[in-house]
């Protein structure tokens, strides 16, 4: 494997030849190793990978990290599992320097690729740090409470001390495939400019251990707040996570694994960063013509056709082939259970950055409906069902032609017509059955957030709201609205 020089934060190069940033007070560079992408391919089957690890139940990571950076004492002060310690202990044995660099606090998360551990970056202040954006907020503590007469006798560093500064350590499984691992990396490189996407800091390699080093984010666990959230609260939300899909969307990138865990959220502030690209991929990327990207007329005359050729071949028959003789497809379904647009459960070829909208928009109706996860399939098919049942057979069944599929379904809980979200959000939150007509009504601004809801959640990726578009939807128009209650006060203090 090659070793390669890696500066320590951010550079403006592409990510594999950026050259070191001169620290601040220091000339001198420091050498880290990097991920080369001639690193020999040992990586299993990708496909296989993510149908079975993305799948896997604990590809959530509950972060039970509600702490803000100030609370580090409490941090300190909790108990870590004998062999997450272990974990530790190795980490900071395998990579030269760790110990220099970074002092490791606890572990975050565990995902189905790594592991995230909360450290302090103990080099902070020696380097530029252009991608901190809370650097001119507080960058000092405030100095602790002496007597005056004691302090002239202490010398003037310790009373400045400096505030201590978190990165998020995400220490990447060795079973992921290089190349997996330098599309992440290069593809966080890519949105470093973005303030709503986690930047990359630097990432170290040692042998096939991968490291990057992202600015700790402070965030509460989703459930911990969502049950709790206002229609207001739920705008601002969708506002910031929005903003980071449009950013990310304008770059040609598909994060595809839009969900609560890759969006760290921080009430207080009103922010959110996204995070984890590990399976997000450029639009465009093994893409072959699908059905959804034609002309409604030659969509129309090839689906007549086919129907044609199936009904000169015996027509549909029930169950399935023994020896299915029809080409294979294969498509991308990289992505969460529950979160996956229809369009990567009917295999589309030409999917486009609309999937991460819909995946946005089952987090909206799993607020709305406040049960979490709101879908729970084990498998593709399931998961078929459940949009099925929501939105009708007659529905889907033109959602699945769109890509060139026939869906059929002889489950007696799939109506043709479906339920409208109004319905489903009034059953879920129990206020379907009261006599109370005002409960069992939904308030205008419920009313906005199911509009909203419907051009996240729309069939067909086509006519599905674009994050830009979403901008500018009224839902999310809460910055204007906040400006001018902002004046209303200001006239009224006048
Ligand atoms: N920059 C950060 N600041 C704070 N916490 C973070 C940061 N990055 C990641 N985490 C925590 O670690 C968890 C896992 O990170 P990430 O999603 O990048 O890894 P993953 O292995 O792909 O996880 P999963 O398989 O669950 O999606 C996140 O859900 C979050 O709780
Ligand atoms: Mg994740």
């Amino acid at each position: 494997m090659a070793m390669a020089t890696t500066n320590r934060h951010l550079a403006k190069e592409p990510f594999n030849i950026h050259e070191d940033e001169i620290p601040l007070d220091d000339a001198s560079t420091q050498s880290h190793t990097q991920c080369d992408d001639d690193d020999a391919d040992n990586a299993e089957d990708y496909e296989d990978h993510l149908d079975d690890e993305a799948e896997d139940d604990g590809h959530e990571t509950p972060d039970e990290d509600g702490d803000s950076d100030s609370s580090s004492a409490s941090d300190e002060n909790e108990p870590i599992d004998l062999t997450v310690q272990h974990d530790m202990e190795k980490l900071q044995t395998t990579f030269p320097d760790f110990k220099d660099n970074y002092r490791l606090i606890k572990r975050i998360g565990e995902g189905t690729f790594s592991t995230v551990y909360k450290a302090e970056d103990m080099q902070y202040h020696r380097y530029d740090n252009k991608w901190d954006i809370d650097a001119k907020d507080h960058q000092w503590t405030p100095p602790p409470l002496r007597s005056a007469l004691h302090a002239k006798s202490e010398p003037m560093s310790r009373h400045t001390r400096r505030k201590p500064k978190f990165v998020a350590i995400k220490k990447i499984y060795v079973t992921s495939s290089p190349a997996r691992i330098l599309n992440e990396l290069e593809l966080l490189h890519d949105l470093k400019d973005s303030l709503s996407v986690c930047p990359l800091i630097t990432a170290f390699r040692h042998a096939d251990q991968v490291l990057a080093i992202l600015p700790y984010f402070r965030h509460q666990d989703f459930r911990r707040y969502y049950p709790n959230m206002t229609i207001y609260d739920m705008r601002v939300y969708f506002r910031s996570l929005f903003t980071a899909l449009a950013a990310v969307h304008e770059k040609g990138i598909i994060h595809r694994d839009i969900k609560p865990t890759n969006f760290l959220y921080d009430p207080e502030k009103k922010r959110g960063v996204l995070v984890d690209f590990g399976l997000a991929e450029r639009e465009g990327t093994d893409c072959k013509p699908c059905l959804c990207h034609e002309d409604r007329q030659v969509r129309k005359q090839r689906l007549h056709q086919s129907v044609a050729f199936s009904s000169a071949h015996a027509g549909p028959q029930p169950g399935y082939p023994k020896n299915d003789t029809r080409p294979s497809r294969r498509a991308n379904r990289a992505g969460t259970r529950g979160f996956r647009a229809p369009e990567v459960l009917f295999k589309c070829t030409e999917q486009t950055t609309k999937i991460d909208i819909w995946s946005a928009g089952v987090i909206l109706l799993t607020i709305l409906c406040k049960r979490f996860p709101f879908f729970n399939s084990a498998d593709d098919v399931e998961a078929m069902i459940e949009i099925a049942t929501i939105f009708g057979s007659k529905r889907m069944k033109q959602a699945g032609q769109l890509h060139g599929c026939m869906f059929d379904t002889n489950i007696p809980t799939i109506g043709v017509q479906g339920f409208s979200f109004e319905k489903i959000m009034l059953w879920s939150t129990c206020r379907s059955d009261g006599k109370d007509a005002k409960t069992n009504a939904l308030t205008e601004e419920e009313r906005g957030a199911i509009e909203f809801l419907t051009r996240c959640m729309d069939l067909d990726p086509g006519r599905r709201i674009s994050a830009e578009e979403a901008l500018r939807h009224e839902f999310l128009q809460v910055d204007r609205e906040e400006e001018a209650e902002m004046d209303e006060e200001e006239v009224m203090m006048l």
